[in-house]
């Protein structure tokens, strides 16, 4: 098997070696974007449209640099000005686009499974920018190439993922992924912040964060995702810095070598020590960023191989 899916809509339905395929090929897009040409036409031809319904930076712009990298006809949507405004459903905007011919469109919305349900919809390939709490597949995919790149492999890892777990669609596809890979995950928030029946995915889980980083290999912390939730989770945010806030004292319960991610965008004294972000020598958060362009180069690359093999069968087979 290499890479055989039609759409990248979450982790949950990737193979292992589908993984290792997808992270192979992004190792080489990082050669490429630290080159000077930095661009290649393996998308020539083909057209993406980017639809973000939520606010983004990282995801946004990787994306179109993603695509303009690899000589795809971009367009960003801008959805805050579009017809949504006037009342025009998710499947209708879709439809629209869809009879424009895109061949590879790139979702964030608020909603979870509404990415789902678009690919049902459209005759092109979909990319899942993250959708609710649902799934951020590509933001689990360039953890996991920022993991292998820093520690040398991507199983026997003990991995932390800390904080605001039960509104995270990056910890579910972290979790996901990780656990495909044989890691060690534990989940480490206090129980307002964690979801119900998670010890389903076969983690451990910790509300003392001391406790949880005691050998972990990796750090990941976690944004309080404020926009999902509606009711107050925690006393304060100076008490939840306090219990649950990285900084040096609590960092060093974990490996002398572990690593600190976080996938941005970051609160600052909230869930991480700003001095400890910006260490070179422990956090890895602008490696995360630099790994994103490359993720998703070869995310649209592989669907974009295997959308034009179908589409060859399709004209084979009505000759
Ligand atoms: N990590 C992430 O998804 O960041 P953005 O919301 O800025 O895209």
């Amino acid at each position: 098997m290499t890479f055989t899916a039609r759409h990248l809509l979450g982790i949950e339905h990737l193979h292992p070696t589908e993984i290792t395929t997808l992270l192979d090929l992004a190792d080489r897009y990082v050669e490429l974007n630290r080159s000077t040409a930095k661009h290649s036409d393996v998308l020539a031809g083909l057209t993406q449209i980017n639809m973000f319904f939520e606010a983004s930076t990282r995801t946004q712009a990787s994306f179109e640099l993603a695509g303009k990298r690899l000589g795809a006809d971009v367009m960003n949507m801008a959805m805050a000005h579009s017809s949504v405004k006037k009342g025009e459903t998710l499947i209708d905007t879709a439809l629209t686009l869809n009879a424009m011919h895109p061949d590879l469109l790139v979702v964030r919305h608020p909603a979870s499974g509404a990415v789902n349900l678009l690919a049902e919809k459209v005759n092109c390939a979909v990319l899942n920018a993250g959708d609710g709490r649902h799934e951020h597949p590509t933001q689990a995919l360039l953890d996991a190439l920022t993991i292998r790149r820093a520690k040398g492999r991507l199983h026997r890892l003990t991995v932390a993922i800390c904080g605001d777990i039960a509104h995270s669609r990056v910890a579910r596809s972290n979790l996901l992924l990780l656990g495909k890979m044989e890691n060690r995950v534990r989940l480490i928030g206090p129980p307002t912040l964690m979801p119900a029946g998670v010890a389903e995915f076969g983690c451990e889980v910790f509300d003392d964060m001391r406790a949880g980083l005691e050998g972990a290999d990796v750090v990941m912390m976690l944004r309080l995702q404020k926009e999902r939730m509606d009711g107050a989770f925690i006393p304060s945010e100076r008490e939840y810095y306090h219990r649950y806030g990285l900084d040096a004292e609590k960092l060093a319960h974990a490996k002398d070598d572990a690593i600190v991610m976080h996938p941005g965008p970051m609160n600052r004294g909230v869930e991480i020590d700003g001095t400890l972000a910006d260490d070179i020598n422990r956090s890895v958060i602008q490696e995360q960023v630099e790994m994103g362009v490359a993720v998703r180069m070869a995310a649209m690359d592989l669907l974009a191989q295997n959308l034009r093999r179908e589409r060859l069968k399709k004209a084979l087979t009505t000759v």
